[in-house]
């Protein structure tokens, strides 16, 4: 595990009650960084997750906030910055598979308008609406963005066409944001493959071991495994922006 040295910088992690999120957000505290925890307002694992991060001896504020809420998301964004006095590191990291099981691309009953609009909202603009709110904060402390993409924007396959499509954006997105947010800030983004989290989207068992077999690490990543991608995409790489760093056991090679 690499390391570094963060007191004094101050990070919004966004879908940080769990999974990957969560896993960042007590690795920056660990290593000395403020961390504002943002979830959806009234998950009980958000409290949770600042109370974890706080009883071993890091510092984490709640940031309740819908992603997918186009003018809440800005409004948490800005308070965050305002309660940890500034902000160096944005980590865009919410988004939802909207489904239970895997949708096949064929199944176009299931993939309504109203999941198209919500996968949108909350995966596609939700990262837009926070960078935009955390951009002058970021640009005062020169600091760094990284989105969660996922290795299905590259295709392959994934939850849903939908989902595809968002992370494909995200993608496309991250390069865009490089652009617009340079010099002073570096934007780039991690693609996971198989993550152990409680995510929403179930793979047939099967499907699963079928990914092992071929994926030459043989194992899902752990949240552990993707933050630390991101501190170093945070951290370091000062000469990094605009990519998308594929975090997948090998499993695309
Ligand atoms: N799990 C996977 O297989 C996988 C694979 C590739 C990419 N990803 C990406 O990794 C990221 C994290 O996923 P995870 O596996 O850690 O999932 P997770 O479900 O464990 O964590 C996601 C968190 O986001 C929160 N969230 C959902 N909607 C939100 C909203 N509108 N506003 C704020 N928070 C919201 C959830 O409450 C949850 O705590 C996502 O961007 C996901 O697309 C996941």
């Amino acid at each position: 595990m690499i390391t570094a040295d963060l007191k004094g910088k101050k990070a919004l992690v966004t879908g940080a009650a769990s999974g990957i999120g969560f896993g960042t957000a007590q690795l920056f505290a660990r290593l000395g960084a403020t961390v504002a925890i943002n979830d959806l307002p009234g998950n009980p694992r958000l409290d949770e997750a600042v109370q974890a991060i706080t009883a071993a001896g890091g510092r984490a504020i709640a940031a309740p906030g819908n992603v997918g809420d186009a003018e809440g998301a800005g409004a948490m964004v800005r308070q965050a910055a305002e309660a940890l006095g500034g902000l160096d590191y944005l980590i865009n990291n919410a988004a939802i598979p909207g489904t239970r099981s895997p949708i096949p691309p064929s199944d176009f009953d299931r993939q309504d308008e109203a999941f198209w609009l919500r996968l949108l909202s909350i995966n596609q603009i939700g990262p837009y609406r926070c960078l935009k709110a955390a951009a002058p904060y970021l640009k005062a402390s020169r600091g760094a963005v990284v989105n969660t993409a996922s290795i299905s924007g590259f295709g392959g396959g994934g939850s849903s066409s939908v989902y595809c499509s968002t992370k494909a954006a995200i993608i496309n997105l991250t390069k865009e944001w490089a652009k617009a947010l340079g010099p002073e800030v570096r934007v780039n983004a991690i693609a996971p493959g198989m993550v152990e989290s409680d995510w929403e989207c179930r793979f047939p068992e099967e499907d699963q071991a079928a990914g092992l077999k071929r994926m030459p690490l043989r194992r899902a990543g752990t949240p552990a495994d993707y933050a630390e991608v991101m501190l170093f995409l945070c951290a370091g790489a000062g000469y990094v922006t605009g990519h998308t760093v594929v975090v997948d056991g090998g499993i695309t090679c």
